[in-house]
């Protein structure tokens, strides 16, 4: 296994796994300072494009995002979403997760799902592909609105088999997305690889956030994000005194110019 992945498992129980996303090469670089993984999330279908669903996200995309991401990342662990429609049986799973490990040089990918991907996970594992797991709400087949995960009995116990079967088919970590507390603590203390939630308590291993979101930059009010910095205020200002510079033909003075 990966010396990286090993560090990532390791970390559970003893210190937690700090994880945000990055779409292009500036951020990337500031993260990797920061965090201990970077994931490039088929997210960026909303917050880049506009797309009310992660499902229009292209594997071309995530590639050339995923390129971007890779010239900021030299110490984080790297990992990319295979998005919709990439992985829906064994052999295309493999291909395209070669392709992507091929042409952006990533760590691992995450696919959603649980038990239905069981052997999936499996056989990427045993090919040589580490596997980050991602169950609770699944953008990629959610109907209709957002709904957080584990509140009837039957949810509880769908979670737990689903986190079970990830861990027992090899993949590394899993990401709990929009699941309870009580259901997120249990996953925690039961399976032996790291949680890493998103909306799901402080009991998981580690957090993930979109990074536009927790700058500002995004104009999300979700329930689980913290606002950090509200940064297009910052924009705003810079943008606006550039403006009001041009007109006012303070820039360019001769400091900025030939
Ligand atoms: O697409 C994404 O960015 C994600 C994370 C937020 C978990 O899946």
């Amino acid at each position: 296994m990966n010396s990286k992945i090993r560090k990532i498992i390791n970390k559970k129980n003893k210190s937690k796994i700090v994880c945000l996303t990055a779409y292009s090469k500036n951020i990337a670089e500031i993260l990797d300072k920061h965090v201990d993984i970077v994931l490039v999330g088929d997210s960026l279908g909303s917050v880049v494009y506009n797309y009310t669903t992660t499902r229009k996200v292209t594997l071309k995309m995530m590639l050339e995002h995923t390129k971007s991401v890779r010239m900021g990342v030299k110490k984080g662990l790297l990992i990319i979403d295979l998005p919709y429609n990439t992985y829906r049986n064994k052999s295309e799973a493999l291909k395209n997760s070669k392709k992507a490990i091929k042409a952006t040089k990533c760590d691992a990918v995450k696919i959603e799902g649980g038990s239905k991907v069981k052997e999936i996970v499996r056989y990427l594992v045993r090919n040589k592909i580490p596997v980050l797991g991602h169950i609770g709400v699944t953008p990629q087949t959610v109907k209709g609105k957002f709904k957080s995960k584990g509140k009837t009995e039957l949810e509880k116990e769908q979670l737990v088999k689903d986190a079970i079967s990830l861990e027992q088919s090899g993949a590394f970590a899993i990401v709990l997305e929009c699941v309870y507390t009580d259901v997120a603590k249990r996953i925690t203390k039961q399976i032996k690889i790291p949680t890493i939630g998103i909306g799901a308590s402080v009991h998981c291993d580690g957090q993930v956030l979109v990074t536009d979101d927790i700058l500002g930059l995004t104009d999300a009010k979700i329930k689980f994000v913290k606002k950090y910095i509200n940064i297009k205020r910052i924009i705003n200002s810079a943008i606006s005194q550039f403006k009001i510079d041009v007109k006012s033909k303070k820039y360019p003075t001769k400091k900025y110019s030939y």
